[in-house]
Formats: structure tokens, C-alpha cells, sequence
């Protein structure tokens, strides 16, 4: 049986997840190697990290819409890839200057080009399964994110790519 490692963090909600301590930290213990930020916000993380954001005014090395980048890529494999996507289309017009996110599907078939095996997908949204075992990978890690009063928890979820 594999271990299944639990966080359980009390903190605010904000719509830039990494600028609270908490969650940032988190997220920096998790991490490794060469990390992928692929929806990178304004908070640069402690990490060597390479960061995307297709909103031109945020800290990132490139701007581009997140599938497009995947399939893209042809440099070297990351060891994490960090994702924290805005889910709603709702959420995406009225907290991030109408940035969509691009189809969730595709972006995780993608993945796995551009992510070194046994590398990680962290993931940050209402989900604990992301990638996925039909893709190859197995959850490592949950943390929940309690915001109280009536708020839904935020999950994150850390999945090993482990390919045949
Ligand atoms: C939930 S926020 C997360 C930001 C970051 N993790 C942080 O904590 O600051 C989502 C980010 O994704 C960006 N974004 C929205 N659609 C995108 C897309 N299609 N490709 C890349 N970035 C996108 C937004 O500009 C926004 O900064």
C-alpha cells in the first residue's frame, strides 16, 4: 500500500493563491527541481522556477496562453509542473482581466511531454485526482486549504509521474 501524505492549513482566500504565506510555503516545500509555473500570477516563488502567464502585466519569462506553451515547449523536461488555473469562466472575467483558461483536458494530455519521469504535478483547485492513473501518475500528497465561515476549501494535490 502506498502512503498518502495530508496537510491541513488554515488560511484566508485570495484570488492570487501564492501571495498568502501559507499556501506559498506549502508550495515551496513541495516543489521540486526544476519547477514549471504555469499559470505564475504575481508572486514569484522561492524556487528556480520558469514562469508563464498570459497576462502580460504579471512576473512571468513568458506569455502565453498555457496550451499553447505545452505544445510548444522543446527545452529541457521540468521536475514539477504548478498548476492554478482559473476554473470558471466567471472567475476568469471578473478576477483576471477576462484571461480564459485553456480547455483543462487537453492542457492535462499534454502534460506528461514536457514533464521528467518521476516528476510532479501539483495542483491547486477543488479537485484531489487530477492527472490522473490513466495518464500514469499517482497521488503523492493532499493539503486542504481551510478558509472557514461558509468557503470552500481550496485542494491541492501532488501527483508522481510514474510511466510504465
Ligand atoms: C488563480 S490565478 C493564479 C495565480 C498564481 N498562482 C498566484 O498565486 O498568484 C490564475 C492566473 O492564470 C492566468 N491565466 C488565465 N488564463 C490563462 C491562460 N490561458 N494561460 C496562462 N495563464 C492564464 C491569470 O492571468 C492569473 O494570473
Amino acid at each position: 500500500m502506498k502512503t498518502l501524505y495530508f496537510d491541513h492549513i488554515r488560511c484566508p482566500l485570495h484570488r492570487y493563491t501564492f501571495s498568502l504565506k501559507a499556501i506559498r510555503e506549502w508550495a515551496e516545500r513541495t516543489c521540486e527541481g526544476r519547477v514549471f509555473n504555469l499559470f505564475a500570477g504575481e508572486t514569484k516563488l522561492a524556487l528556480d522556477e520558469t514562469r508563464n502567464d498570459l497576462n502580460q502585466a504579471m512576473p512571468a519569462d513568458h506569455h502565453l496562453d498555457a496550451l499553447v506553451f505545452l505544445r510548444e515547449w522543446k527545452g529541457e523536461q521540468f521536475n514539477t509542473i504548478l498548476l492554478d488555473p482559473p476554473y470558471a469562466y466567471r472567475k476568469s472575467m471578473e478576477l483576471y482581466q477576462r484571461m480564459v483558461c485553456s480547455p483543462f483536458r487537453q492542457l492535462k494530455d499534454t502534460i506528461p511531454n514536457c514533464l521528467a519521469p518521476g516528476g510532479l504535478v501539483i495542483t491547486f483547485g477543488y479537485h484531489s485526482i487530477v492527472m490522473g492513473r490513466k495518464r500514469g501518475f499517482c497521488l503523492e500528497r493532499l493539503a486542504l486549504f481551510s478558509h472557514g465561515g461558509a468557503i470552500h476549501d481550496t485542494i491541492a494535490s501532488a501527483e508522481r509521474f510514474t510511466p510504465p
